[in-house]
């Protein structure tokens, strides 16, 4: 394969993310060639796949484009992607996994599809090479996404493998985590890069502590997995790889923050798991940690930013306890907070009035399948926030 070859890179990300991935896109030099609710489209090589694999915070999957064309039948699917030369890119002795997303009439079972990509791929390498790679579904070697709307087809090589978004460090989870990508576009969103104090009440297993200190110095959010769909593919080479992530390990901050991270829970577990957690990704000195009640956190005085993911309750008497928690969150704000602004993500509409303050902006984010809102409260010093009439 030539690993140099310029070609479509659809990256994807989860629901609402989408802006939050163009902007990394941007900022690393890539052309947008178009985006959807479901990833970004743009255009490079298999070399900048490696590199975006290393770098995004925000992305699920780096898919490299390896064939465009007319599908009417399983059958012409079969014959397209038995055309490729597989056999230079995928070595027998490899495990393969096919993931397909198909919306045509003529198929209403997606494991069809799947299993014809695969047969193509093992049938191409088995009669070029006389053996064929295993299949499945584990995703830690080469996987293939087929995406198949009405007449169009579209096959690429997925070079993450597993979704970026399992950064490798939760190793001790704890409950309601956010997932890694999410957590990055909640701290982007915030505008926090390490030269205010952030305060983190309520931080469960630390996924925003941690991916907050990844982003305040600069560290790769790919550096801590050894594994990518990449490796697994031949033209797969070991010493660009090295060059590549020793290029980028440059820009990582190397002296210590000025500004304070602080992260707390009430629960002594919680704590625990997340000292774990950030010290697996290498940024526990960048963190401090306490048990205490969110109301009881120390907040460095000035105007740094605070950062709350609150349960939302999903039965009516969990709904009915939580909505004093909200309430002496707004009270929290209000008595202790000025100067400071806040964000608090949130799920359930009839909660979130119960902190009643005003807030100043609402942005969607969508953990898993809850719609949320992310909250921003600007707690002015000296005088009264604006109250709302809830
Ligand atoms: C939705 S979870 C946060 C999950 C976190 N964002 C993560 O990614 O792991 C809410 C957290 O609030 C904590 N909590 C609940 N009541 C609290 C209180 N009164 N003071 C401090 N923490 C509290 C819980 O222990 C739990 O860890």
């Amino acid at each position: 394969m030539n690993i140099q070859e310029r070609k479509d890179i659809l990256v994807t990300c989860g629901p609402g993310l989408k802006d939050y991935l163009q902007a990394e896109l941007e900022a690393l030099g890539f052309e947008i060639i178009n985006t959807h609710s479901g990833g970004v489209l743009t255009h490079g090589s298999f070399i900048d796949c490696m590199k975006l694999n290393f770098t995004l915070r925000t992305a699920f999957n780096v898919l490299y484009l390896m064939r465009q064309f007319r599908c009417r039948s399983p059958e012409e699917l079969y014959e397209q992607v038995y055309a490729i030369a597989w056999e230079n890119i995928i070595d027998p002795s490899e495990y393969l996994c096919v993931l397909s997303q198909v919306d045509t009439p003529s198929i209403d079972n997606t494991m069809f599809p799947n299993v014809k990509v695969k047969d193509a791929i093992v049938d191409r390498i088995n009669s070029k090479k006389g053996s064929r790679p295993d299949s499945g579904r584990e995703r830690g070697n080469v996987v293939v996404n087929l995406f198949w709307k009405r007449d169009k087809a579209w096959l690429y090589l997925n070079t993450s493998g597993v979704k970026l978004s399992d950064r490798n460090y939760r190793k001790m989870p704890y409950k309601a985590p956010l997932r890694e990508s999410l957590a990055a576009a909640i701290i982007t969103a915030t505008g926090f890069d390490g030269s205010c104090d952030l305060v983190l009440p309520m931080c469960g297993s630390g996924t925003l502590a941690i991916e907050a200190a990844l982003i305040a110095m600069n560290k790769p959010a790919g550096a801590l997995r050894n594994n990518f769909g990449f490796k697994h593919v031949k033209g797969f080479d070991e010493r660009i790889w090295e060059q590549l992530r020793r290029d980028i390990n440059k820009g990582v901050r190397k002296k210590a923050l000025t500004k304070r991270i602080i992260a707390t829970d009430i629960s002594e577990e919680a704590i625990t798991a997340a000292q774990q957690n950030a010290k697996t990704a290498g940024v526990g000195h960048l963190i401090d940690f306490k048990v205490c009640d969110f109301a009881d956190t120390d907040l460095p005085s000035g105007d740094g930013l605070i950062v709350m993911n609150p349960e939302y309750g999903s039965r009516m008497g969990e709904i009915e306890k939580l909505e004093t928690e909200y309430k002496r969150i707004g009270d929290f704000l209000k008595q202790r907070c000025a100067g400071y602004t806040a964000y608090i993500l949130v799920g359930n509409k009839e909660l979130s009035a119960k902190i009643r303050l005003k807030a100043s902006r609402r942005m969607v984010f969508y953990n898993g399948k809850i719609e949320c809102r992310l909250l921003k409260y600007e707690l002015y010093k000296g005088i009264k926030p604006p109250q709302n009439s809830k």
